[in-house]
């Protein structure tokens, strides 16, 4: 367990500084970071495993949102993003939450769902009832596919028999509800539901179709809530001014899909950090995402306390597991699981439900105040600078500079560089070294 997740200059740091930071400040091993090196990481060797028709490995980076804490303990959380903001936004929103004890957090049991359909079936109410009356044995058929699972306190929970209507039929939906303890889940429950069906299929007295699991994983949900300071976040406009945002995300499904949008950036790079299925929870997420009068809506939902602060909570099916899969087998997954300190899938999905919720508060955060373009300006005139050669020395007077001149473009850094390296002054030189405005200090309104 870590003392403090708030490492005040970290981002200034160079690579190997933080690392040591995090090492110390995690315990873990000196050498546990080092397969985030490129040059350490997933090797092509590995990467034929793990794929068919491997060529290679792609990198992303992959950074740690700092001051979370989540239930009283801090964590560093890593995310794998290629989208510059989104780590420093989460770990703003997280600086803020802090204010009022941080993130508070809660889950259902990790229950996946497999559905097996039956088709051709003459009389599908009688069936469904049927398959009820073998709901024993359809469970001791199933849990015996797994036997570790249920040594570890896992097996299929319970039956439900759903019938679904289309306009020329009436399928019979088995669904087998199994508790996957620490894995995402999908392994096991489609050996069940293939190993089940033709029992299922015989049964419902129909032919068995598909067998596969739900990502509507609406009985593996995790949540997180947390109170936003009026104050820390700008004054009782500013929350006002979320509040009208949240709202419009709620009523409008064009501004839902970008609010949607947003809290994926954190909740996705968290799930792809840790070597998970980014797009089941993706689905899962989608599937949650409809109101009870079926339109698309925001994920998430803030209010006002009685004090004026913000308060925003959310709940998500959150589908990710701590065994098996890339989680397992990629080397950096490890290093990232390890480094977050967490011992089930479920304290992994509460924290990453509580990661999307601080990127929704600070896109909103930004949206409703200054807009997210002058951080977004800033990361991107960073990596003009990079490009354009400058030097770790440079960088900070490249990108002032170009900001400053609203000359984001690679010639003016190339010519920049090429003066600063004369030593001739650029023209309107005077204002450049004299810059003492951090670039980065505005990124969704960041500062560690
Ligand atoms: C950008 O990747 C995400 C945002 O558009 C989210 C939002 O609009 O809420 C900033």
């Amino acid at each position: 367990m870590i003392s403090s997740s708030r490492l005040t200059g970290f981002r200034n740091l160079e690579i190997d500084a933080r690392h040591e930071l995090l090492v110390q400040t995690t315990g873990l091993e000196p050498t546990a970071l080092d397969v985030l090196r490129p040059e350490q990481g997933l090797t092509l060797e590995q990467a034929t495993h793990m794929i068919e028709n491997a060529v290679g490995v792609l990198g992303i980076p992959l950074g740690i949102a700092l001051n979370f804490t989540i239930n009283g303990r801090d964590f560093l959380v890593p995310m794998a993003t290629e989208e510059p903001s989104v780590i420093a936004a989460a770990s703003n929103a997280a600086r803020i939450a802090r204010v009022r004890g941080g993130f508070f957090t809660s889950s259902t049991e990790p229950i996946m769902q497999a559905q097996v359909q039956v088709v051709d079936v003459a009389d599908p109410s009688a069936a469904r009832l049927r398959l009820l009356e073998a709901r024993a044995e359809l469970i001791e058929l199933a849990s015996a596919q797994d036997p570790l699972l249920t040594r570890l306190g896992g097996g299929m929970r319970e039956l439900s028999v759903r019938l679904v209507e289309t306009p020329s039929n009436t399928y019979v939906v088995a669904h087998l509800i199994v508790d996957v303890r620490d894995a995402m889940g999908a392994n096991a429950v489609n050996t069940m539901a293939e190993a089940v069906a033709d029992r299922i299929g015989d049964i419902a007295r129909g032919r068995v179709l598909l067998r596969i699991l739900t990502n509507k994983a609406d009985l593996r949900l995790a949540r997180a809530r947390a109170v936003f300071d009026a104050e820390a976040l700008g004054g009782p406009q500013v929350v006002q001014d979320i509040l009208h945002a949240s709202a419009l995300a709620a009523a409008d499904p064009y501004r839902a899909a970008t609010h949607n949008k947003g809290i994926m950036n954190g909740i996705t790079a968290v799930v792809l950090a840790t070597g998970n299925d980014t797009r089941a929870v993706e689905a899962g997420a989608h599937s949650h995402a409809i109101s009870p009068v079926g339109q698309y809506t925001s994920l998430s939902h803030f209010e006002r306390d009685a004090d004026g602060n913000l308060v925003g909570s959310m709940e998500l099916p959150m589908p990710v597991g701590l065994v098996g899969g890339a989680t397992k087998v990629h080397p950096a997954a490890q290093a990232a699981v390890k480094l977050l300190g967490v011992s089930s899938a479920r304290e992994l999905a509460e924290i990453i439900v509580a990661v999307g919720l601080a990127q929704n508060l600070a896109a909103m955060r930004a949206l409703a105040t200054e807009g997210i373009q002058r951080g977004h300006m800033a990361l991107h005139a960073r990596n003009v600078a990079v490009a354009a050669g400058a030097t770790a020395d440079e960088l900070q007077l490249v990108v002032s500079w170009m900001i400053k001149e609203r000359a984001i473009r690679p010639d003016a850094a190339e010519r920049l560089l090429a003066e600063l390296r004369s030593a001739t002054p650029a023209t309107g030189s005077e204002t450049i070294g004299s810059s003492k405005s951090d670039p980065l200090a505005n990124d969704y309104g960041y500062s560690a």
